[in-house]
C-alpha cells in the first residue's frame, strides 16, 4: 500500500498514528490501488471541463490519463457520498475483487481528505444510452448479431453478480447508461456495488429506493422490496430497448407510444412484432429471434417477481439453450400504470444529479428496514 500514509497524512493532529491504525484495520485491502489526489488532478488536467465525460446520480465522471499512460474514467463522488475512509474501503474491497468480461473493472480509489473518488478502466465506446439510444449521430453500427452479443453479455455479467459471487450483489440500477462498450463492443456493466459505498445515514440507502424511472420494478418502486428479481425486471426493459432501438420512455411520442413496454405488449398481443424492431436494422434481422428476445423481455418484466426467471436462465434463453416458445406469459408489470395511480407521490423528485431520469422514491412510510444491498433473501425471489 505505497500511498496509504500520503492519503491520510493530512487528516488529524497525529497523522502517523492514524495511518498506522487504519492500515491495520483495513489490512485486507492490499489489492486496491490508492491514488494520491494530486495524481488524479494531473491525470484530468485539474478536473477540467474538457475532460468531463458525464454526470450521474453519484457525481461527475472525468476522462483521465495516468502516469503510465493508462486511460481511466475517474468518478468523483459528490459530497453526499462521503463516508469514513475505513467504511468506504471496506465496501470497496468487495467490488474491487470482482472480475468478469462483462463487468467494468475498478482500478482503485482516492480517499484523501474529503475526497471519495473511484478510478475505473476507460471504455472507448461510451454507453448504450449515448450510442444506440442517443439522439446524436452514432458511428457504431449495431447489427442484429451485435445486439444479440450485447444482450447476452449484459445477462452474463448480471448472472455473475447474482449467482456466482458471495455475497450476491443486486445491482439496483441496470440501465442503458450503465452499460459501457469496449473497443470490440463487448458490453460491460458499470456501477455495480456502488450503492454500498454510500453511507446509509447520509443518503437514501436505508429509507428510500434508488434507481431510474422506467427501469424500476414495480414492487421495488412501491414497496421497497429489493431482490435480484428487481434487476431482472430492469434487464428486461433494457433488452426491449436494445431490440427496438429506442428508450423505454419518450415523451416526444404520441401517448400510445410513449411507454415502450406498454406499446410492445399491445403489439405482441396483436401479433405485430415486426414494427417494434429497430427500423435502422432495415429488416436485417431474424424475426424468430427478435420475437424470442421480446418474449424474454416480457418474462423478465412480469408483474410478479416470482414469475421472472433467474439470470442464469435468461442467459440460456437468449442463447437459445432454453426454449421459451411454450412458456406462458401474462401482462408485464407496468410502472407507468402505477405512476398514474400514485400520481401524488414524489415520483420525479430526484436527489443527487437533479436529472429527471433519476428517481429516488421516498419510502419513509413503507417498511424496508430489512433491505440489504449485497445480500438478498432467496426465499423472496
Ligand atoms: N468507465 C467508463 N468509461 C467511459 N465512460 C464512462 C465510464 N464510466 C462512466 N462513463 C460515462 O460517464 C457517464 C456518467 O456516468 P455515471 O456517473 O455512472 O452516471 P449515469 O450512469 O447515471 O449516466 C456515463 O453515462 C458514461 O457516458
Ligand atoms: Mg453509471
Amino acid at each position: 500500500m505505497p500511498c496509504f500514509s500520503a492519503c491520510f497524512g493530512k487528516q488529524t493532529a497525529s497523522p502517523l498514528e492514524q495511518a498506522i491504525d487504519i492500515e491495520e484495520e483495513v489490512s485486507s485491502i492490499q489489492n486496491i490501488k490508492i491514488y494520491p489526489y494530486k495524481e488524479l488532478q494531473i491525470a484530468t488536467s485539474y478536473f477540467s471541463a474538457a475532460n468531463k465525460i458525464g454526470e450521474g446520480g453519484f457525481g461527475s465522471v472525468y476522462k483521465g490519463k495516468l502516469k503510465d499512460g493508462t486511460l481511466v474514467a475517474i468518478k468523483v463522488l459528490s459530497a453526499e457520498s462521503r463516508q469514513g475512509v475505513r467504511e468506504f474501503l471496506t465496501e470497496l474491497v468487495i467490488i474491487s475483487d470482482i472480475e468478469h468480461e462483462n463487468l467494468v473493472k475498478i482500478y482503485g480509489c482516492c480517499v484523501e481528505g474529503v475526497h471519495r473518488i473511484l478510478v475505473y478502466g476507460y471504455l472507448e465506446n461510451n454507453s448504450l444510452a449515448q450510442t444506440l439510444l442517443g439522439d446524436g449521430h452514432c458511428a457504431i453500427e449495431f447489427s442484429w448479431k451485435k445486439r444479440k452479443e450485447i444482450c447476452i453479455g449484459i445477462a452474463r455479467g448480471l448472472a455473475y453478480l447474482h449467482e456466482d459471487i458471495q455475497p450476491h450483489i443486486v445491482h439496483r440500477d441496470i440501465k442503458a447508461s450503465n452499460i459501457l462498450l469496449d473497443e470490440n463492443l463487448t458490453a460491460k456493466i458499470s456501477d455495480f456495488g456502488l450503492a454500498k459505498l454510500i453511507p446509509a445515514h447520509l443518503t437514501h440507502i436505508s429509507t428510500q429506493v434508488a434507481g431510474t424511472l422506467g427501469y424500476l420494478a414495480p414492487e421495488y418502486a412501491i414497496r421497497g422490496q429489493l431482490t435480484r428479481k428487481a434487476d431482472v425486471y430492469s434487464l428486461g426493459m433494457l433488452l426491449l430497448e436494445i431490440v427496438c432501438g429506442r428508450r423505454n420512455r419518450d415523451s416526444r411520442l404520441p401517448p400510445k407510444e410513449k411507454f415502450l413496454l406498454e406499446l410492445a405488449w399491445e403489439l405482441y398481443q396483436e401479433q405485430d412484432i415486426v414494427g417494434l424492431v429497430d427500423a435502422s436494422l432495415n429488416g436485417k434481422f431474424s424475426l424468430n429471434e427478435a420475437s424470442r428476445y421480446i418474449k424474454i423481455a416480457f418474462l423478465c418484466t412480469q408483474a410478479a417477481p416470482r414469475s421472472r426467471p433467474l439470470m442464469s436462465d435468461v442467459v440460456n434463453m437468449l442463447k437459445g439453450d432454453i426454449d421459451v416458445s411454450e412458456m406462458e406469459i401474462s401482462k408485464p408489470g407496468l410502472l407507468s400504470e402505477l405512476s398514474r395511480t400514485y400520481k401524488s407521490t414524489p415520483y420525479e423528485s430526484s436527489i443527487g444529479s437533479g436529472k429527471p431520469d433519476d428517481v429516488f422514491l421516498s419510502m419513509n412510510e413503507m417498511s424496508c428496514g430489512t433491505m440489504t444491498f449485497t445480500s438478498i433473501e432467496d426465499g423472496r425471489d
